[in-house]
């Protein structure tokens, strides 16, 4: 009954669902021709919800922490680590009062995906009540690469397209994969480049197939004595390598959404560089190596300073007030220290105002409307 005529084009939509449609298609080059079902991906759920996660004023909250970095995290402050204290700690910040003004999307971690605010509500139905997209962290960890001592790939590429199914059931649109480059004597090595844009472009593939929107994140390392040109040189490299494998590999990157370090030079680097001179060389490595079609970039902070990161942001928007791309945040660290240190020493209140000062801030650096001086 589904199948009228032998025709290459698509031949009759037989279901659709809010993440894509299934179609029947002539699959030619099998002799003989036979129908086979594929998976058309909503391009439409994609951009639209890409660009409402970089909607004006708003930007991600990394809480995507795995277990042993959230422990190490608590312990840090003094505290204890277990389930119910990491669910305690996360579910009082997405509880912090109108933060949906400066939080479009929070990236959790497979456990907290499925936990529950403290009224039982789980967090991801919370989150998406308020207006927060749920996302997931979906790669398994970085590991260390064959052959390259010092380097590592991320993992996770196994069952990924089921996972992703169970985590739009669970409430995520979208999803994060970090890549990590390490900046060193003879580092990153061709191999680290190609595996990891590689695993990059593919785990944006599936995401998309499934309806999540992908971040890709290729973040190159602060730690090191490089200098800043170093890390320009080194991010166009990991840049230029990921989008031609996402290209090879088919990804829409209108329904994508990119997540980079900016141009710093090392933490060991006895050559500093200006607050303004991070920002142009940022944005020119990015106009450079970064498609224009792309909705948008969030950046992450990489263990930089809670101001620098907003003053960072700040600028560029205020430098280039027409760029390709949103430029946001997809902070983790300089969104949480305060709010962190506030949570084992002072009140749950307490760790939500220094939370909601961190999201402020950076919602007045995606126009360029930060200053130093709104910090005191
Ligand atoms: P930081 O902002 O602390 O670098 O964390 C962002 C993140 O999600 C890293 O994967």
């Amino acid at each position: 009954m589904w199948l009228q005529a032998q025709d290459s084009s698509l031949v009759q939509s037989i279901s659709s669902d809010i993440r894509h449609d299934y179609t029947w298609r002539w699959l030619e080059n099998t002799k003989p021709a036979r129908p086979v079902r594929v998976v058309i991906m909503d391009t439409a759920l994609l951009e639209k919800n890409a660009m409402k996660i970089v909607s004006p004023g708003r930007g991600i909250l990394a809480a995507d922490e795995s277990t042993g970095t959230m422990s190490n995290r608590l312990q840090g402050v003094g505290l204890e680590s277990s389930e119910e204290a990491r669910r305690a700690y996360r579910a009082n910040l997405f509880a912090t009062p109108n933060c949906q003004s400066a939080i479009s999307g929070v990236i959790l971690y497979d456990e907290t995906i499925r936990q529950t605010m403290d009224d039982g509500v789980p967090i991801s139905e919370y989150l998406s009540s308020v207006d927060i997209f749920p996302g997931i962290k979906v790669d398994t960890g970085a590991k260390q690469l064959a052959n390259c001592e010092g380097e590592k790939i991320t993992e996770g590429l196994d069952g990924l397209r089921e996972r992703c199914v169970e985590y739009f059931a669970l409430g995520a649109r979208f999803a994060k994969w970090r890549a990590v480059i390490a900046i060193g004597e003879g580092m990153p090595s061709d191999a680290c480049i190609s595996t990891n844009a590689h695993a990059l472009a593919r785990y944006a593939a599936i995401c998309q197939e499934q309806g999540l929107v992908p971040i890709i994140e290729p973040e190159v390392l602060m730690d090191g004595n490089h200098d800043a040109t170093r890390c320009f040189d080194v991010t166009a490299e990991i840049l230029s390598a990921t989008f031609a494998a996402c290209e090879e590999q088919g990804v829409h990157i209108p329904g994508a959404l990119l997540k980079p370090n900016m141009i710093i030079a090392g933490k060991g680097s006895e050559v500093q560089i200006s607050r303004e001179e991070v920002a142009a060389l940022t944005l020119k490595c990015l106009r450079e190596n970064v498609p224009h079609d792309l909705p948008g970039i969030v950046f992450l902070s990489g263990g930089q300073s809670d101001e620098d990161a907003t003053a960072h942001l700040n600028l560029m928007n205020e430098i280039d007030s027409n760029p390709p791309w949103q430029l946001s945040y997809s902070y983790g660290r300089a969104l949480q220290a305060a709010a962190l240190n506030k949570w084992a020493s002072e009140t749950p209140e307490a760790s939500q105002q220094a939370f909601s000062h961190r999201a402020k801030m950076n919602s007045l650096a995606r126009s360029g409307d930060w200053s130093a001086t709104m910090e005191n």
